[in-house]
């Protein structure tokens, strides 16, 4: 029996589409059984869509606080039967509520070489910071913010005439990769 993912998006949803794509082999251990996102007009609903993928919307900003929010996200992986849940672009921090409901079976890609620039705009600090190497991790969430066990992480060189542009796409080239392989090691081992 395959894993059942469930895949947290919130925009353009290439990472949850790298993932639907390797779930596509017969060899994979996991299936993509719901695509939900936070915002209701994500570039990535509509791929999950073309890829025949169930969706569900649970837009934030229709609940006055976290908590309720959170019960309905709940509520959709439990109709769902999802056993593992995977965070790809998902832009909103999780609170312990949710977090420990699933922990050590909820994951996130982070676009950094964690513990190193955790939290929002990775590529330009990476740039800042002169740093001669970049990358991505796939980590267990937790209640800190990219806090959680690295799982593993891939490294790209960063070049002398890279921008946050140029850095911010082959990085998540490495996310593309790292991702499917990353899970499909997890499921084989649950
Ligand atoms: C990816 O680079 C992912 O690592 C990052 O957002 C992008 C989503 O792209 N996630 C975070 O920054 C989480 N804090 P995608 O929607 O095309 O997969």
């Amino acid at each position: 029996m395959k894993i059942r993912l469930g895949i947290f998006i919130s925009g353009g949803g290439s990472n949850m589409q790298s993932i639907a794509k390797a779930c596509q082999q017969d060899s994979f251990p996991a299936q993509v059984s719901l695509v939900l996102s936070n915002t209701p007009d994500a570039k990535g609903l509509q791929l999950a869509k073309q890829l025949g993928l169930k969706t569900a919307i649970v837009d934030h900003q229709n609940f006055s606080n976290r908590k309720d929010f959170e019960q309905e996200i709940q509520k959709h992986l439990v109709k769902a039967e999802i056993e593992l849940v995977c965070l790809a672009g998902f832009m909103r921090i999780l609170s312990p509520f949710l977090v420990e409901k699933w922990q050590d079976k909820m994951l996130n890609i982070h676009p950094s070489l964690l513990p190193k620039f955790r939290g929002l705009n990775t590529h330009k600090r990476a740039l800042n910071a002169n740093e001669k190497t970049h990358g991505c991790s796939v980590h267990f969430v937790t209640v800190g913010l990219d806090e959680g066990p690295v799982i593993a992480q891939s490294t790209i060189q960063i070049l002398a005439d890279d921008t946050i542009q140029t850095l911010q796409a082959r990085v998540l080239i490495a996310e593309h990769i790292l991702y499917p392989q990353t899970i499909k090691q997890l499921c084989q081992q649950l």
